[in-house]
C-alpha cells in the first residue's frame, strides 16, 4: 500500500465520517410518542387495507385551493382547484394534504372531509414558511449576515409558533442552496456562499422549525431544499442545468443537506435542476444510492411544484406516465401539484411497471411523517381559530424581528466616522425608492405577511430624531425608471441638508424564483439619482436594499458610507434607524462575497488557486490570473462587515503548531477595541492545505465567534481545530485528510490580512 494511502487510512476516523459520509440519518424517524396510535404496526395495517387508488392519494399534494394572492403568485398556474374539488379528493382519500393556504377553518373543513374518509388518514398542511409567517424577519440570506445560528433557530422558531397556530405541519424550508453565483435570483433564500455557515444556518433552522418534539402543537416538519446542487445552475440562471463534478457536489452542495438530516429534518425536496444530465427529480444515485443508500436517510422526498412533469421538457421522460415511473422510481416519493401520481401510478402497479412493494414503501415514509407530527393521535392539534389569532404577531416575535433585523445589516464603509448620524442638531435628506416603502422590505418569499406600514425607514428615522421636523423624504425616482421632477427635489432636499441617506437599491422582485439578474448593479436610474445627490457635496449614506451580493461602482461605491439592508422584514425600518442613530452597532457580515463588476459572476472567496496567482491586486501584472480590467479579488470579501468600534487583531497563538492525528490544536488570538464605541466583532478562522492529493481552496472558513467589546475593552479568542475539520473528499471520493502544513488566518474577512500563521498535521 502506498505510504500516502497508510497515512490517510490512519488519518481517517469517526470524525470524518461524521462530516462527508456514510452514517444514516433519520434514525430517529417513527412515531414520536410511546402513547402514539400509528404504531410501525398500525401503519402496515392501514397500507395493507388501502387500495392502490388511496396509496397514489398519499402521494400526491396539491395547492391549497384557497390562498392569498401572494401565495398564489408564487407558483405558476397550473391546475385550479375548487374547494369543493379538494374536500372530495380528502373524503375519498386522494389527497395527502395541501400547501400555502393559512386559513385555520378551511384546514379544518379540509382535515374533517379527511377522518370522514374510509381510511381516516389524516391530512397534512404544508407552506413555504421562509422568512416569517405574519411576523416577517430578513430574508435567510440577510440573517446569514449574522453569523448567528443561534438567531436563525430563534426567527425558525418564532415563524414555526405563528405557523402551527393555523394548522401548517410542515414547512417547505431551509432552503441550503450553496449559492456562488450572484446573478442566480435565489441566493435570497438561504445562507450565502461558504459551506461552513451553510451548514451551521441549515442546522440551526430545521431546530427551530422542528423545536422540542414534533409531536407538539407548536412544531412543524422541516424541509432542506432543494435536493440538490440547484444553486449551481449554468449562468446563474434559475432551473438552468447543473454539471458540477461529484467531489464538489459532495464538497460543497450536499453538507448542509446532511446537517439537516442530521439535526432531524424528515423530509426534502428534489430540486428542479438536472445533475450532470440526470435531472435530480429523477436521479436514483442521488435519491436512492446517496441519500437513502449512504445516508440512510427514512424519510419522504417530495418532488419540487410539477418537478415530476417537467421530466418531459427536460427530455428525460417521453410522455407523463414516463415521467411519473421515473420520478417515482428514482425515490421520489410524493408528487407536489402535477397530479401524474394520482393519474398514473394505479395503472403503472396493474402493468407491473412499479411494483406494489415501492408503493407501500413510500406511503410508509409518508404516514411515518404524519405520525412523527402527532397527526394520528390528534389530525387537528395544530387548528386552533383562536391561537390563529393570538399567536400572530406579538410583542416578542415583533421585537425578535427587529433584532434580527439590526443583526443583519452590514457595514461596508463609513469614512470619516460619518456614522453613526446625530438624533438633533443635523439636518437630514432620506432620499430614494427605500425612503417610505415597507412593501418591498419584506423581501421575496413573504407569502402570509402580516402589515407592517410604519415600519418603513422614514418613519422609523422620524421617531428617533430629537426634532422631527430636521428630517426631509424625497422618492427620488422608482427602482428602474425615473420620476418626473425626482432628481431635482432629490438634490433640493440634499443641498439644504447636512447629510443625506439613499435608500437605494434593488426591489424585492429582482430576486426570489426566476428572477436572474446579467448585470448584478444598482439599476441606472438610481445611479443616476446618487451622482446628482452626490455632486452637491453633501455626504451621503448608502442604505441598500438587496437579495443578492452587489457589484457596486460610481457614485454608490464612492459614498463616504454604506450599509447593506438586504430585505429586512417587520423590523426593517427601525432596525435601520437603530443602527443609523448608533443606538446599536452595525454588527453583520457578508455571507456572499461583492465583486467587483459582474463579469465575475460566479465569484466566491473559497477559489482554487490557479499555477499564475496575481499578487498584487491592484497593479496587474502581465500573465496572471486576472480580467484584462479588473483584479480577480472581491470588492467587499465574504466575512467582511464594519462596526463603530476600532478592532484591532493581535497575538496570533498557534500553540506548539503540530495538530496529530488524534489531537487538536488550540489557536487564539486578542482583539482589542481601541475605539470609542461598543462594537460586535465576527472573528474569523481560516485554513488553507498547501498542497494535497486534490488541491485545496485559497482559504477556507473553519470557525467564526461573535464578541462583543466595550469601548478599550478586549477579548482572547480562543479556536479549537480538530483532524476533521481539515478533511476534504479525496481521490477516491472518500472524506480524507493528509499530513502537511496548513497556513492559518484569524481575520476579519476572507480576503484580509488579519493574523497569519502556520501549523503542522502529523500523522
Ligand atoms: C417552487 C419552489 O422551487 C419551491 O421552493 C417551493 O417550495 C414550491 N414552489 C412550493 O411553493
Amino acid at each position: 500500500m502506498p505510504p500516502r494511502l497508510t497515512r490517510r487510512e490512519l488519518l481517517a476516523g469517526a470524525g470524518a465520517f461524521a462530516l462527508l459520509s456514510r452514517i444514516p440519518v433519520g434514525l430517529a424517524l417513527g412515531p414520536s410518542t410511546s402513547t402514539s396510535p400509528a404504531t410501525p404496526a398500525l401503519i402496515d395495517d392501514l397500507i395493507a387495507r388501502m387500495t392502490v387508488e388511496e396509496k397514489a392519494g398519499q402521494l400526491t399534494l396539491f395547492g391549497s385551493a384557497l390562498q392569498t394572492d401572494a401565495a398564489a403568485a408564487a407558483n405558476p398556474v397550473t391546475v385550479r382547484p375548487t374547494a369543493e374539488g379538494q374536500l372530495a379528493a380528502a373524503r375519498a382519500g386522494r389527497l395527502t394534504g395541501i400547501f400555502n393556504g393559512s386559513n385555520v377553518r378551511w384546514h379544518q373543513r379540509l382535515q374533517q372531509a379527511a377522518m370522514a374518509s374510509r381510511m381516516k388518514i389524516p391530512l397534512i398542511f404544508a407552506a413555504d414558511v421562509i422568512h416569517g409567517f405574519t411576523t416577517v424577519f430578513p430574508v435567510p440570506l440577510a440573517e446569514a449576515s449574522s453569523f448567528e445560528p443561534e438567531l436563525a433557530r430563534r426567527t425558525a422558531r418564532a415563524a414555526a409558533v405563528e405557523a402551527t397556530a393555523v394548522g401548517i405541519d410542515w414547512t417547505f424550508a431551509p432552503m441550503v442552496d450553496i449559492a456562488r453565483d450572484a446573478r442566480w435570483g435565489r441566493g435570497v433564500e438561504g445562507s450565502g456562499e461558504d459551506v461552513l455557515l451553510g451548514r451551521r444556518m441549515a442546522e440551526a433552522r430545521v431546530r427551530g422549525f422542528q423545536g422540542e418534539g414534533l409531536d407538539r402543537n407548536d412544531a412543524m416538519a422541516a424541509c432542506p431544499k432543494h435536493f440538490a446542487a440547484y444553486g449551481a445552475a449554468e449562468g446563474g440562471l434559475d432551473y438552468n442545468t447543473v454539471d458540477v463534478s461529484e467531489r464538489t457536489l459532495r464538497e460543497v452542495y450536499l453538507p448542509p443537506f446532511r446537517a439537516g438530516f442530521d439535526a432531524g429534518a424528515l423530509t426534502t425536496m428534489a430540486s428542479f435542476n438536472e445533475i450532470s444530465g440526470v435531472p435530480a427529480t429523477a436521479n436514483t444515485w442521488l435519491l436512492d444510492d446517496v441519500l437513502r443508500g449512504e445516508w440512510g436517510f427514512r424519510g419522504l422526498v417530495v418532488s419540487d411544484y410539477t418537478g415530476d412533469m417537467e421530466l418531459i421538457l427536460h427530455g428525460f421522460a417521453a410522455d407523463e406516465r414516463d415521467a411519473a415511473r421515473l420520478a417515482f422510481l428514482a425515490g421520489v416519493d410524493m408528487s407536489m401539484q402535477s397530479g401524474l401520481y394520482l393519474r398514473h401510478l394505479p395503472p403503472l402497479v396493474a402493468d407491473g411497471a412499479v411494483p406494489m412493494a415501492r408503493l407501500d414503501e413510500s406511503v410508509r415514509r409518508v404516514l411515518r411523517v404524519k405520525a412523527a407530527l402527532g397527526l394520528f393521535d390528534d389530525p387537528f392539534r395544530r387548528m386552533s381559530p383562536e391561537r390563529a389569532r393570538s399567536m400572530q404577531r406579538r410583542p416578542e416575535t415583533l421585537a425578535l424581528a427587529r433584532e434580527a433585523a439590526r443583526k443583519s445589516v452590514v457595514m461596508l464603509k463609513n469614512q470619516r466616522d460619518l456614522l453613526p448620524l446625530k438624533r438633533s442638531g443635523q439636518r437630514i435628506a432620506l432620499i430614494g425608492p427605500m425612503a417610505t416603502d415597507w412593501w418591498n422590505t419584506a423581501g421575496p418569499w413573504t407569502l402570509f405577511g402580516g402589515d407592517d406600514t410604519g415600519n418603513d425607514l422614514a418613519s422609523a428615522m422620524r421617531k428617533a430624531m430629537a426634532d422631527p421636523g430636521a428630517l426631509q423624504v424625497v422618492e427620488g425616482t422608482g427602482f428602474g425608471r425615473g420620476l418626473p421632477g425626482g432628481v431635482q427635489a432629490a438634490v433640493a432636499a440634499a443641498a439644504a441638508a447636512d447629510v443625506a441617506v439613499l435608500a437605494i437599491g434593488e426591489s424585492l422582485e429582482y430576486s426570489g424564483e426566476a428572477q436572474s439578474r446579467t448585470m448584478i448593479t444598482v439599476p441606472d436610474a438610481q445611479q443616476s439619482l446618487v451622482a446628482a445627490v452626490a455632486a452637491t457635496g453633501t455626504p451621503i449614506v448608502i442604505v441598500l436594499s438587496n437579495g443578492r451580493a452587489l457589484a457596486l461602482d460610481g457614485p454608490v461605491l464612492e459614498a463616504p458610507a454604506i450599509l447593506v439592508g438586504w430585505f429586512l422584514g417587520s423590523g426593517s425600518g427601525p432596525a435601520l434607524a437603530d443602527i443609523l442613530f448608533g443606538e446599536h452597532g452595525p454588527s453583520g457580515r457578508l455571507p456572499v462575497s461583492f465583486p467587483r463588476e459582474s463579469g465575475q459572476a460566479p465569484y466566491h472567496y473559497d477559489h482554487k488557486p490557479t499555477g499564475r496567482p496575481d499578487p498584487t491586486p491592484d497593479a496587474l501584472q502581465p500573465f496572471k490570473t486576472h480580467y484584462r480590467s479588473v483584479s480577480n479579488s472581491a470588492l467587499f470579501p465574504f466575512g467582511h462587515g464594519l462596526t463603530y468600534g476600532r478592532i484591532e487583531y493581535a497575538g496570533l497563538d498557534v500553540g506548539s503548531g503540530r495538530l496529530s492525528a488524534d489531537g487538536a490544536l488550540e489557536i487564539g488570538a486578542r482583539i482589542h477595541n481601541r475605539g470609542t464605541r461598543a462594537a460586535e466583532e465576527v472573528v474569523q478562522l481560516y485554513v488553507r492545505d498547501r498542497a494535497a492529493s486534490v488541491t485545496r481552496p485559497v482559504r477556507e472558513l473553519k470557525d467564526f465567534r461573535k464578541v462583543a467589546l466595550a469601548p478599550g475593552d478586549s477579548a482572547d479568542v480562543r479556536f479549537t481545530l480538530r483532524r476533521e475539520d481539515l478533511l476534504f473528499v479525496g481521490p477516491g471520493l472518500e472524506p480524507t485528510v493528509e499530513p502537511g502544513l496548513f497556513d492559518v488566518w484569524v481575520a476579519p474577512s476572507a480576503e484580509a490580512d488579519g493574523l497569519a500563521g502556520s501549523f503542522e498535521l502529523v500523522a
